[in-house]
């Protein structure tokens, strides 16, 4: 079951229909990380030994990450067909997701008797994009779906044939969507995360996992 105001239509500012829609969506599509799940110990796993004491907990480990952008890449090339793919990374929390989901796409391709074109850009999005309220941009996340609403109608102007995103996580925030991705690979409690890119103030990019940032770590940190 899901629970938390996700799914109680005072936090969607949608029609009946559209209510209905996203809560369909989210529960057949989304592996769903509830609001209580504890994450596992950081003492089953290995990680940099600079981070000891500056996280909580893991909440999504590598392998989890690696296995479920595997058949996320699955997915995609299910519904590409024959279209070549033009990537657009965003910069720089989505780096680590982007490499790892085009690498998969590649080789599916290859084992495939299509191969499919690949060309890859890079951006990098300022808050000047994002009309106001500005506010901290994350790459990786998508949170309320401005970010991405904004970004979409830039990429739009250049008239492709089909758009679709790809994100990695979708937090469970109290506002309205604005935008949800196509492809998700989790939704996650609104808890500030680190690793597999993720950062807080440039540090834990270098963290393989997905992580709960601790106290100590956020104060050690603080800029
Ligand atoms: N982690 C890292 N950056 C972020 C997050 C987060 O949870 N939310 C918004 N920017
Ligand atoms: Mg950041």
């Amino acid at each position: 079951m899901h629970h938390g105001p996700w799914n109680t239509p005072k936090a969607v500012n949608y029609s009946n229909v559209k209510i209905e829609f996203y809560y369909v969506h989210f529960s057949l599509c989304f592996h769903f990380i509830n609001d209580d799940w504890p994450g596992y110990s950081l003492d089953l796993f290995n990680y940099p030994t600079h981070y000891s004491g500056d996280l909580d907990c893991v909440i999504i480990p590598h392998g989890v990450i690696m296995d479920r952008t595997e058949r996320l890449a699955r997915n995609i090339m299910d519904d590409l067909g024959d279209h070549d793919i033009v990537v657009l990374c965003v910069l720089k929390g989505g780096y680590q997701f982007c490499a790892d989901l085009v690498e998969r796409i590649k080789a599916l391709s290859r084992n495939s008797n299509h191969t499919i074109p690949m060309r890859v850009h890079f951006i990098r999005l300022r808050s000047y994009l994002v009309s106001p309220p500005s506010r901290p941009l994350s790459a990786g996340i998508v949170g309320t779906g401005k970010t991405m609403e904004t970004l979409l109608q830039h990429v739009k102007a250049f008239k492709p044939k089909m758009i679709k995103v790809a994100g990695l996580l979708v937090k469970r925030v109290q506002h309205s969507l604005a935008s949800v991705p196509d492809y998700v690979g989790f939704e996650i409690p609104n808890r500030f995360v680190v690793g597999y890119a993720l950062d807080y103030n440039e540090y834990f990019r270098d963290l393989n996992h997905i992580c709960i940032i601790s106290e100590s770590g956020k104060k050690k940190y603080k800029v």
